[in-house]
């Protein structure tokens, strides 16, 4: 539902043929819908979530609309007996997303946030590394999301504005390289940020540093801007047994190639053995989604869980309290934190 990066994720389905066909397309803007329908053989096309409910032919509905809707559509979905699947950010604060925990649980359907970078070949490559335990003590992370948004980008609505985008770079595009390095790493601990706006007149932010302690006890540095004439996603991760870095593809870094190199030269030709048995399986949308259709049919954990979406936007409300309020920010966030029930600046 959502024809905007909707398209994606039918590109995504349409490369898992065996695994799923998409039975509908949903769009208030019905005339959005119809080419991407007719495009992919897709037979319906209808304007209102409660006609998709209302299919019984549907097991799973795919969110994709504008994020302040996706807190009361997930709940729809999974009201409908249907599994929910739904682009980031899931929900716009804590509260929500604790909600949607307790909903999930009573409903005996799913919910899967989407976080498709993941799932990138290079970004698994080291999740393998680390799991064969080669990688170590983690020291250091450097996180660099560079991309340029222009005048253009704002004129759809609901971008640029707190009420309807609920953030900026770190909650809308940042977001995806931040939980690359949670997805690594585990959840911060402690955070200190700094925000402004200086690329395009927008509410929002659109230029963001942080330093962050993880739980681990490692330390990471963040930087973001929709400024970068040159645009690059780049991840660097030092642990004690290896160096690894992404390449720095903006919007696909995650996949190969990245480097691997060991702290002797003996680990890396341990690290070099290690890739040799890496499987690759599907990468970015078709990766979550081949995956999400495993999880189901041997009852697992999905590849994106809701708590993973908590530690995400955990890490958001505490940046964005850090910039408000000049300080830093411990984490867990509990319901008793004053930015829990929304990390909207208080103005
Ligand atoms: N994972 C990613 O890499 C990625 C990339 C882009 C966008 N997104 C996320 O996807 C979501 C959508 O972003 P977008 O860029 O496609 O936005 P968009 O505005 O281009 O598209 C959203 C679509 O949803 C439709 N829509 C709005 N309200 C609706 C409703 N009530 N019922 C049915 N359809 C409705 C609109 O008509 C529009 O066609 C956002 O949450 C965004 O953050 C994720």
């Amino acid at each position: 539902m959502g024809a905007g990066i909707g398209r994606a994720h039918v590109a995504g389905y349409q490369a898992v043929p065996e695994l799923f066909q998409v039975m509908a397309l949903c769009d208030i803007d019905a005339e959005r819908a119809r080419p991407l329908a007719e495009e992919n053989g897709i037979p319906r096309v209808v304007t209102d979530l409660a006609e998709l409910c209302r299919m019984d032919d549907l097991d799973v509905i795919d969110i994709c609309t504008p994020p302040h809707l996706h807190f009361e559509q997930v709940q729809q979905v999974l009201a409908a007996g249907k599994h929910a699947i739904c682009e980031k950010p899931l929900v716009g604060s804590l509260r929500e997303v604790d909600e949607l925990a307790r909903v999930e649980k009573g409903s005996g359907r799913r919910i899967m946030p989407v976080f498709q970078y993941r799932f990138g070949h290079g970004l698994q490559k080291l999740k393998l590394l680390v799991a064969r335990g080669l990688a170590g003590k983690a020291y250091l992370a450097t996180v660099e999301t560079a991309w340029r948004r222009r005048a253009a980008y704002y004129e759809v609505p609901w971008r640029g504005k707190w009420a309807t985008e609920r953030g900026g770079a770190l909650l809308g595009h940042a977001i995806h390289a931040h939980d690359m390095l949670c997805y690594v790493l585990g959840p911060a601990a402690r955070v200190f940020a700094y925000t402004t706006t200086r690329v395009n007149p927008i509410e929002v932010e659109d230029c963001a540093a942080a330093a962050l302690e993880m739980a681990d006890g490692s330390v990471a540095s963040l930087g973001v801007t929709l400024g970068s004439a040159a645009e690059i996603t780049r991840h660097r991760f030092c642990f004690s047994g290896l160096v690894a870095e992404s390449n720095t593809r903006p919007y696909t870094n995650s996949g190969d190639p990245w480097t691997f190199v060991g702290d002797t030269p003996e680990l890396t030709e341990e690290i070099e053995t290690t890739l040799a048995e890496f499987r690759p399986l599907p990468e970015h949308y078709a990766g979550q989604f081949y995956r999400f259709h495993e999880a189901l049919r041997c009852g697992g954990e999905l590849p994106v869980t809701l708590a993973d979406s908590r530690v995400s936007l955990e890490l958001i409300t505490a940046m964005y309290y850090s910039a408000e309020t000049g300080g830093s920010v411990s984490l867990p966030i509990r319901p008793d934190h004053p930015r829990y029930a929304s990390w909207l600046p208080q103005t």
